[in-house]
């Protein structure tokens, strides 16, 4: 079986101009034979917005709150990551190969690595959206730990590349206007990560709306215990524990690390952000969208 080595993790490759892990990268050729259907619930999100979390009640919406039935196998399994390869892993493409309908999948592919079955098939999509700055320190320390990255270097040095979209998947300014753009035309929920974290069975109320599903309140009251971050961190089912350390190695950083809004004050120093502020208003000019940067 191929390991990733220490010092051997691969340098990113670029797909339509889009950085991205180089495993990945090899896993969007195949991508093109993959057949959507209209059943089934796609979930995108750009790197370390909340993926795992909306992933999570989205399964436990689907089992009408079964946690048994959630603990049926880890997340990556009951929630294939559709352009996922990796050494020694079950491709996304071949886990979905054997996923019961109605199927939900995670991507975070920009929409220029988007396979166009999706969008043709109308495929409902829940969209989740995190601020920038707790994306670029979440991204880093996931950066440190999963090997499939190239090492990010000092923090500093990470911040710029973040700055300038040269981590896996690009530009995170891009990805989330673009996707806010295409839910004007599309079935998609737009939600953002302060939003859940500030009051989650509101959220869950609302993807439940878009879903065209309802669950007694009793149920959902669960599902928000079930997927609070307390719940999910000591959930091997959903805590990525499972996953070998060379490919991911939470000695180094927990997957489940602080999942709060306003990390990121613990991290910037002053001049990082008043420099990273002036780019955002540059790369966000005329954008509706507001984030909360903390709560
Ligand atoms: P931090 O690194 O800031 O802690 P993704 O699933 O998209 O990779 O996002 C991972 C981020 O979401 C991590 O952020 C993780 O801790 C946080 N997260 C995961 N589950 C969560 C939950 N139930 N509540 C709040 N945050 C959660």
């Amino acid at each position: 079986m191929e390991k990733i080595q220490e010092d051997n993790r691969p340098p990113l490759e670029y797909v339509k101009g889009i950085p991205i892990i180089k495993y990945f990268a090899e896993a969007l050729g195949p991508l093109q034979s993959f057949q959507a259907r209209p059943d089934d619930l796609l979930i995108s999100t750009y790197p370390k917005s909340g993926t795992t979390w909306v992933s999570e009640i989205v399964d436990m919406i689907y089992q009408k709150g079964d946690v048994e039935k959630c603990r049926r196998a880890p997340i990556f399994i009951r929630v294939p990551f559709l352009e996922f390869k990796g050494p020694g892993i079950p491709s996304g493409m071949e886990v979905l190969q054997v996923t019961p309908v109605p199927r939900i999948i995670k991507t975070h592919l920009p929409l220029a690595l988007l396979p166009q079955t999706l969008l043709d098939q109308k495929v409902k999509t829940i969209y989740v959206a995190r601020n920038a700055k707790d994306v670029a320190v979440s991204y880093y320390h996931f950066y440190r730990m999963a090997k499939v990255h190239p090492d990010p270097g000092t923090w500093d040095s990470f911040l710029e590349k973040f700055m300038a979209g040269e981590v896996s998947y690009g530009s995170w300014y891009h990805h989330v206007q673009e996707w806010e753009k295409l839910s004007h035309t599309h079935p998609i929920l737009y939600l953002f990560y302060e939003d859940m974290k500030e009051n989650p069975k509101r959220e869950i109320q609302k993807i439940l709306e878009f879903l065209g599903r309802s669950l007694p309140e009793e149920t959902v009251d669960h599902i928000v215990h079930q997927t609070s971050f307390k719940e999910m961190k000591k959930n091997s089912m959903s805590n990525y524990i499972t996953v070998p350390t060379d490919l991911m190695d939470q000695s180094i950083s927990a997957f489940m690390r602080k999942g709060i809004a306003g990390d990121w004050k613990n991290t910037f120093t002053v001049a990082q952000n008043e420099r990273f502020d002036a780019d955002y208003a540059v790369q966000m000019a005329g954008c509706s969208l507001q984030f909360r940067m903390e709560l």
